[in-house]
Parts: structure tokens; sequence; C-alpha cells
């Protein structure tokens, strides 16, 4: 436990305090984001990312958006990015992120993201961000002709949300690794360029055993929010959804319950979540279905996802029928990320040479 906050709002020790005097111990900051892109989160959203979101409040300062300028790659139409951008907040609120413990709010909001995206941009190799997978298939799916310079730009945008509050960890799941290095390179590089303790290089928090949950019918791909339909469980799907999801789930050959990522991995996906759901071991759930078939594991689970996802979506619903108490949650968070985004991005700044020099702390 690392107990109570000393920092200032930019995390670094408080004015006043002695230039050679012991750095109070600081809570290390956590921050995070996910993107606005659809009505509902889906189960690979909540395991890799939000489950460690909630569990990280207590002994990190935690600042976790809704990132709506990334869901704008997308061109979503506004009613709808506006919709979903209250349905986002409304699940991270519904999954335990308190937003009397941590900053909660919308990246728009804050206008030093795309500020200093625009400073980032600058220290970025035009073939650094070409070498970024996702944007690799991306592109190869659109084409050139439907490919826009933000998506191109997606991860200096992420990078510049990151350092933008001195974030030390960032909770995310194995697809966003190669951007949290491309988020270290940029910090690194700034510190080489202007001087340490320009930018925090921040680590990625990714747990392993749900670093990446798989799609149902397709167990090679991840459960992503593109991906059809049936391979998806959403958190706010309801309850014959899921059963019918989970049931039909591709489960390969054999019909004994076993652990083999490698030959049967949709059932090794089945597995992963129903050990990550109900807390026991994957050799435990393994045991207690020996001699047992493949059908009975996917009724259990069925009935565990149901469970689980049933008082969630109550509390997003309740969420959602009072916009005004939500949006006032926001609009609060903003002014809190504001605080530290202003400082960090002005002490940046100033080192690229914008503005007047700042006098010598
Ligand atoms: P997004 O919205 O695509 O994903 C949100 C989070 O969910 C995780 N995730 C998964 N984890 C495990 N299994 C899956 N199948 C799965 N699918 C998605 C993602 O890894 C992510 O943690 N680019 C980010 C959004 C972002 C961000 C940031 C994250 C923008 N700025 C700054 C961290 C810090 C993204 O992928 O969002």
């Amino acid at each position: 436990m690392l107990g109570v906050s000393t920092a200032s709002p930019d995390n670094r020790p408080a004015a006043g305090q002695a230039p050679n005097a012991p750095a109070p111990a600081l809570v290390k900051r956590a921050f995070s984001g996910i993107q606005p892109t659809a009505d509902s989160l889906h189960l690979g959203n909540y395991l890799g990312a939000l489950k460690q979101w909630v569990a990280l409040q207590d002994d990190y300062d935690c600042v976790y958006s809704v990132v709506d300028l990334h869901a704008l790659t997308v061109s979503p139409e506004p009613e709808a990015l506006r919709r979903r951008v209250r349905a986002t907040a409304a699940q991270f609120l519904a999954a335990g992120v308190d937003p009397d413990k941590s900053i909660l709010f919308v990246q728009s909001q804050v206008p030093q993201h795309a500020q200093l995206t625009w400073l980032l941009n600058c220290l970025t190799g035009f073939g650094e961000a070409g070498r970024m997978t996702q944007f690799k298939d991306k592109s190869t799916k659109l084409g050139s002709q439907g490919v826009t310079v933000g998506l191109f730009d997606y991860p200096v945008l992420m990078a510049a949300d990151i350092l933008l509050y001195d974030a030390q960890v960032v909770p995310v799941g194995e697809d966003q690794r190669q951007h949290l290095e491309l988020s270290r390179t940029l910090a690194e590089r700034l510190n080489s360029r202007f001087g340490e303790g320009t930018a925090q290089v921040p680590e990625a928090l990714i747990v392993k055993a749900t670093a990446k949950i798989h799609d149902l019918q397709e167990p090679a791909a991840k459960m992503s929010k593109t991906g059809h339909p049936a391979g998806i469980i959403e958190l706010l799907d309801p309850p014959e959804v899921i059963v019918k999801r989970i049931k039909s789930a591709v489960t390969d050959s054999g019909t004994e319950v076993r652990w083999n990522p490698e030959e049967q991995p949709g059932l090794a996906n089945l597995l992963g979540i129903y050990a990550a759901l109900t807390g026991q071991s994957v050799e435990a759930i393994v045991a207690a279905y020996e001699g047992k078939m493949y059908g009975h594991l996917k009724q259990d689970l069925a009935q565990i996802v149901v469970e689980a996802l049933a008082p969630f979506r109550e509390r997003t619903a309740l969420y959602l029928a009072d916009p005004a108490q939500l949006d006032a949650i926001l609009s609060s968070g903003a002014q809190r990320a504001e605080q530290i985004a202003a400082t960090v991005y002005g002490r940046m700044a100033e080192r690229f040479g914008l503005g007047p020099e700042l006098p010598p702390a």
C-alpha cells in the first residue's frame, strides 16, 4: 500500500519545499483510456483493462479517460459519438471507477492532449509511426484512399495522453504493447533532447492471464469491437444473448476439458474467462471438470458470465438515467485533469522554446 498522496497536482514535490530536501514519497500515477466506439464495451475491454483500472485505485493516483479524439479516426456520426461518450463513462463507473478516488474525464475536454500531440509529432519519425502494426493492419483493410492522417497519428496522440499526466503505469491489454513502446521512446527522446525530468517514462501494466481475450468464433483473433458479433460478449448484452454466444463458441476438436492453448485455443479462451471471473486457477477448473464434456463447462460459464454482468448492466442503466449527474462527474474530472495537464504541457512547451522562459524552480 502506498498510502495517502502527498503529491502536488503535477505529482512533483509541493512548491516551497527546500530544493535539496528529500522528495516526499509520491503515489505513483496510472493513466489509461478506452475509445467510445461502441454502445457497449466487451469482455476483452473489461478483463484486459477496466478490471485492472478498478484494482489500481487504492494504491495509485489514477486518471482514466474516454478517448473521444481517438474515436474520430473511425469517422463516427456526431450523435452516435456523443451517446457513446456517455455510455462509455457510465460503464467505467458501473465497473467500479470511483470519481472520488480517480479522475474520470473526456479527452476532448482537456485541450492539452491535442496541443502536446503536435509537439510530439515534431519528434516522431514518419517511418517510426508507419511501423505500428495496428496502423498497418487497419490501413491494409481500408486501402490508401480510406486512411487519414489522424489514423496514422493515433499512437502519437496516445503518447501525449500518457505523458501529459507523468504517468508511471498504463494498464492495457496486449494489443497496446507496441503503442506503449512508442510512448516510452518519445519520453526518452524528450529527456535526451531537453534534459532529464522533461518526461516521465511510462511502463505498460499488462496482466498476462487476461492480456488477450480471444474471439469466440475465431480463437486466433482477439475479441474486438470490429469482429463478427457472434465472437464478442458485450458487457451490456442481455442474458439470453450471452448464453447463446458461449454455447456456440468454437471449442476445437475433442470433448474433454484440458488446458492446451496451442492445440485447443478456443477451449483455453473459455477457461481463461472462467478463471478471471471466478478467481479460481485454471488447474482447479480443469480438475473440477475431469470426466465431464465441453458442454458442461460452457453451460456453467454462461451462468457465471450472466451473473457477473447482471449488476453491471443495472448500474450502467442507473448512470445513464441521470445524464446531468454523469455530465457533472465528467466536467469536474476534466477540471482536475486540466490542472495536471496544463502544468505538464507548460513544462514541456517551455523546453521546446515556446513562450517565455520560466524562472528556475
Ligand atoms: P480500445 O478502446 O481499443 O481498447 C481499450 C482497452 O481494452 C483492451 N482490449 C483488450 N484486452 C484484452 N483482450 C482483448 N480482446 C482486448 N480488446 C481490447 C485494450 O488493450 C485497451 O487497454 N489505444 C487504446 C486507447 C487509448 C489509450 C490511451 C490507452 C488511447 N489513449 C492512453 C492507454 C493510454 C485502445 O486500444 O483502446
